[in-house]
């Protein structure tokens, strides 16, 4: 009776010494789980999974899971009973993403057992970050820095590679013996009570105290001993991915590539089977082949280890099209099927395809490719590679209309576009700008935007081409300038700095091109945007009379309308914005699309002229 009497009291006075006590316990596991390094390699590395939440807004797609995981979303997929690798999940939507889990000797007294996932770091990453968001408390910062101790976690760099370490466990002799087959690692939420995790695993709550302790708090990793994978029960109906029209860049922008597997792997597959194709010719044939080889000993460097992962993924996504086919399109790659460059447009099987054709260098641009997927970017349809003339050929879907330069200056349709059009083909060049420097990791540069590399479809909306010279990650400092006269960024021209301001930049000479008519750079070598400076001086009454007179003559009929002119004037304060020297002054690519939308609602509220916004005016 007394015992019963006092026990409570006895807790209270001794929950601070308790509290104390989970702290020192709660130690080691802060720094990683440490395992005995044996040779005994059934308990040293294993295959188990890792429990995930998909959530928004960056993993909220099994391409970004995938990707952050090094691994291809069939192999999320599959375990995690998601039939269609392609759709959207759920925010919350629970995944099992396999690691290889193995113990790692740090130094003479540290080893820890994880499974290393490399992880680009992006600017405003922190070990912290990384570790709470992208991957949900599955590894802590202490020992993010313990794993990678030449790396000052306050200087980290853009474009660093890290190895953050997901806990993780390998079943020993004994629990092997007991059929626990995999330990899942599993991060505590403040909602969960060991109960609940035992019955959705098909677990018990002795086994996993067994394993974890007593004193497991939320955000804590503890290991599920489990025999098999637990069958997860997915939502009914997931939403289909974000449709390519949709022009909502934020929500398009979670179609992140496919991570390491993708197009490289298929690509650096077919390479090396047709390399030894290759080195069996180089004795019979000329010197000439050396350009290819060289190309294909760079692609494989670093490549030769992924290739061990699985293919399947990336087959779903890209077609390999067959250079037969390739020939049969177009004539045989004759000179009359040219579009643009070394660019050839073939149909096949009843659809039209752009077809470039590259040597080995279409590496980068793949690298690239493989990564974005927005509705106002020329998409990607397949590849194929030509064994015999060491040639890559990147197939793409074929745009209608041809460029936007072509329509504003070589007038070769004897029409022109009117402001709406070209209202609407700014706000969606403005959108896949925002898409591949927001919504991309690393960011992307396209570095060649001007408007030959803007392609309108049958609905003359616009697509972003050409990303043949584009740079994943950025504030880098190249010595080799590329990119077109009259686009060009001052401070790329002089320092060679890379950003993503330098394609604000040559937006807003697009946009000087799309209100002037004019081109970018004329036969006397002036640059258009050295043309703007005055207009925006003095009162409304002036800018206006100054922007008739530098418009588009064909805008002119058009230009009585006050919403138009008034539309127009904010287009140039966009173009005028984006064109400042310091490349800090200019606006981001988000800010530039509210602008240009509120352009655009403007214009569209007054013009009630049952005009269809792609309306093009006849000359
Ligand atoms: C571990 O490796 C050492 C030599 O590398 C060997 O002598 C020893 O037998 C191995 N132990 C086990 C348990 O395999
Ligand atoms: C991806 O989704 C589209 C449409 O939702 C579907 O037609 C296609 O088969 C899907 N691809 C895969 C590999 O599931
Ligand atoms: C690893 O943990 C065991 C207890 O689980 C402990 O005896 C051992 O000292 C630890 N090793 C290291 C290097 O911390
Ligand atoms: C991570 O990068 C290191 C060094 O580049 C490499 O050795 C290792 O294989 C990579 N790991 C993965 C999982 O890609
Ligand atoms: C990870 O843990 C931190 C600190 O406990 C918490 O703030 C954060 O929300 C957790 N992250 C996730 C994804 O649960
Ligand atoms: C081993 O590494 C850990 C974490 O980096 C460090 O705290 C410890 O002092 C190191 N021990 C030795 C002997 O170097
Ligand atoms: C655990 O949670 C479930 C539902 O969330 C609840 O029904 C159950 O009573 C809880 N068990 C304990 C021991 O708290
Ligand atoms: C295996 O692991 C369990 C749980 O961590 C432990 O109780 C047991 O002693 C281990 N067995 C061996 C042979 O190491
Ligand atoms: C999972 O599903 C399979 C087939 O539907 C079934 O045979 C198996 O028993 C289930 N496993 C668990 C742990 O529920
Ligand atoms: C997979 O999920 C579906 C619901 O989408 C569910 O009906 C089915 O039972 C699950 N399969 C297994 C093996 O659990």
């Amino acid at each position: 009776m007394k015992l019963n009497f006092f026990s409570p009291l006895l807790f209270i006075i001794s929950l601070p010494y308790l509290h104390n006590l989970h702290n020192v316990q709660a130690q080691p596991s802060t720094i990683g789980y440490n395992c005995t390094a044996s040779n005994q390699s059934s308990s040293n590395t294993c295959q188990t999974y890792a429990f995930y939440r998909a959530t928004p807004p960056d993993f909220l797609d099994l391409a970004s899971i995938a990707d952050l995981f090094s691994i291809s979303r069939p192999m999320i997929s599959n375990p995690s009973n998601i039939s269609a690798p392609n759709s959207t999940l759920i925010p919350d939507q629970s995944l099992f993403v396999p690691i290889r889990c193995s113990c790692n000797t740090l130094n003479s007294s540290l080893t820890l057992s994880y499974a290393g996932l490399n992880y680009t770091i992006r600017s405003g990453d922190t070990f912290y970050l990384v570790s709470t968001h992208s991957f949900q408390n599955l590894t802590t910062y202490q020992s993010v820095e313990a794993v990678n101790p030449t790396f000052n976690p306050i200087r980290l760099e853009p474009g660093d590679v890290i190895t953050f370490p997901i806990f993780c466990r390998c079943p020993n002799a004994s629990q092997v013996r007991n059929q626990v087959n995999y330990l899942i690692s599993y991060v505590y939420q403040t909602s969960d009570n060991l109960s609940r995790i035992a019955s959705r695993f098909g677990s018990s709550v002795q086994s996993i105290i067994d394993i974890n302790g007593n004193n497991i708090s939320p955000a804590d990793t503890i290991f599920i001993p489990v025999s098999r994978l637990p069958n997860l029960t997915q939502p009914i109906a997931p939403r289909l991915a974000p449709e390519r029209d949709d022009r909502d860049g934020t929500t398009v922008g979670l179609g992140i590539g496919l991570g390491i597997c993708g197009l490289i792997l298929c690509l650096v597959c077919g390479i090396w089977y047709y390399r030894e194709g290759l080195m069996k010719k180089k004795e019979r044939k000329y010197r000439d082949e050396e350009k290819g080889q060289k190309g294909v000993k760079e692609l494989l460097k670093g490549e030769e280890v992924t290739l061990m992962a699985d293919v399947s993924g990336c087959l779903d996504k890209y077609k390999v099209f067959r250079i037969d086919d390739l020939r049969d399109a177009t004539d045989g790659f004759d000179d009359k099927c040219i579009v643009q460059g070394s660019v050839y447009k073939g149909c096949i099987d009843g659809e039209w395809y752009a077809i470039k054709k590259m040597k080995w260098n279409a590496y980068e641009e793949l690298k690239i490719l493989q990564k974005v997927n927005h509705g106002n970017l020329v998409r990607l349809e397949g590849f194929c590679i030509d064994p015999e003339e060491a040639n890559c050929y990147l197939v793409y879907e074929f745009v209608e209309n041809g460029s936007l330069y072509s329509w504003l200056h070589e007038n070769k349709n004897n029409e022109k576009l009117s402001w709406k059009t070209r209202l609407r083909i700014a706000i969606d060049v403005a959108n896949g700008l925002q898409y591949i420097h927001e919504h991309t990791r690393p960011k992307v540069v396209h570095k060649d935007i001007k408007s030959s590399n803007i392609l309108l479809d049958s609905n003359m909306r616009a697509k972003i081409a050409n990303f043949g010279l584009a740079k994943s990650g950025c504030n880098a400092i190249t010595m080799h300038i590329v990119g077109t006269q009259g686009y060009i960024a001052p401070e790329y021209l002089l320092d060679g700095v890379v950003s993503t301001k330098m394609d604000v930049f040559s937006f807003g000479v697009v946009l000087l091109e799309l209100v002037s008519g004019k081109e970018a750079i004329d036969e006397g070598g002036n640059v258009l945007w050295d043309s703007v400076g005055g207009i925006l001086d003095g009162n409304e009454e002036r800018k206006l009379k100054k922007l008739r007179e530098w418009m588009d003559q064909y805008l002119v009929n058009e230009s009585s309308s006050s919403a138009m002119m008034e539309s127009a004037m904010g287009v140039v304060a966009v173009g005028v914005a984006c064109l400042n020297k310091d490349p800090t002054r200019r606006p981001s690519m988000v800010e530039i699309v509210y602008a240009l939308s509120k352009s655009d609602d403007l214009f569209f509220d007054v013009s009630e002229d049952g005009l269809s916004p792609r309306q093009v005016i006849a000359r």
